[in-house]
């Protein structure tokens, strides 16, 4: 797993944003798996810009969302789906046929799940995945104890989840009990994974993924079998790691081509 530890949120989300501005600009077809939550709006308005100001072209680009709550429709301003077009797909020129996010409005949710995987693997599979991290270690919805293998499936939100994200969606009493999510297995297929995890509440979670045992305790823990996994995260995220200097010292060698910034 690649470390990058960078000194706060702000920092860690324009990098973030050259990251995948550079996969866009080597592979202008390129499949990005996309995430929602708080931590990565900002990365968003980063590839904003840098569409706007320098001609970031998504005209080609087919992107994946990793999940989406259950009984919630596209128009719902709680939806995944609601929050991928407000807060990145009309800002650039992403053609919105080709953005997918799964339906929790399908009338077979697991015949939904089937052809989600299958639109994935038709696309030629994702290029590059970003992943935020929910403070108990989970991925996507793939909560602690679930399969490490798991394909895009309906999850059962865990009652640390509804808590965590019930503050943005208003009221624990109207959270969605399930979502459909790309599962640990999808992720790990993917070319290259991108995850951010900022600010103390996920220092934890931080540490059990990069340094803890392969664990299903902790879902974030299987991206230490990916290939290609590179972790961002602010020193106060990293306040639980213990090789801290180890990450920096392979950091600040990196030989020219492998480095960002
Ligand atoms: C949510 C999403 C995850 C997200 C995580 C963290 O439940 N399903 O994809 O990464 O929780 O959210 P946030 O970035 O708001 O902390």
């Amino acid at each position: 797993m690649e470390v990058l530890i960078r000194a706060n949120a702000e920092a860690g989300c324009i990098l973030g944003a050259k990251i995948i501005a550079r996969v866009v600009r080597e592979k202008p077809n390129a499949v990005l798996g996309l995430a929602t939550g708080r931590t990565p709006e900002r990365l968003y308005q980063e590839l904003i810009r840098l569409h706007r100001d320098e001609g970031l072209d998504f005209s080609r680009v087919t992107s994946f969302n990793l999940d989406e709550y259950v009984g919630l429709s596209g128009e719902h301003d709680q939806s995944y789906r609601y929050f991928m077009r407000e807060t990145l797909f009309r800002h650039i020129n992403i053609n919105q046929a080709r953005t997918h996010v799964p339906d929790g409005t399908a009338a077979d949710l697991h015949a939904e799940c089937r052809a989600y995987e299958e639109k994935i693997l038709a696309a030629g599979g994702i290029d590059l995945q970003l992943l935020g991290l929910g403070r108990n270690g989970h991925i996507g919805f793939n909560e602690p104890t679930g399969s490490l293998r798991s394909r895009t499936w309906v999850k059962i939100l865990s009652e640390q989840t509804l808590r965590d994200n019930s503050a943005v969606f208003g009221s624990f009493d109207q959270m969605p009990r399930h979502a459909l999510s790309m599962g640990i297995g999808t992720i790990l297929d993917t070319r290259r994974c991108l995850l951010l995890a900022f600010g103390p509440p996920k220092a934890r979670a931080v540490e059990q993924m990069i340094e803890g045992p392969l664990s299903a305790m902790c879902p974030a823990s299987a991206l230490q079998l990916h290939p290609r996994a590179t972790v961002i995260v602010d020193e106060a995220s990293a306040a639980g790691l213990h090789y801290t200097d180890h990450y920096r010292w392979i950091d600040s060698h990196k030989l020219d081509w492998q480095k960002y910034d």
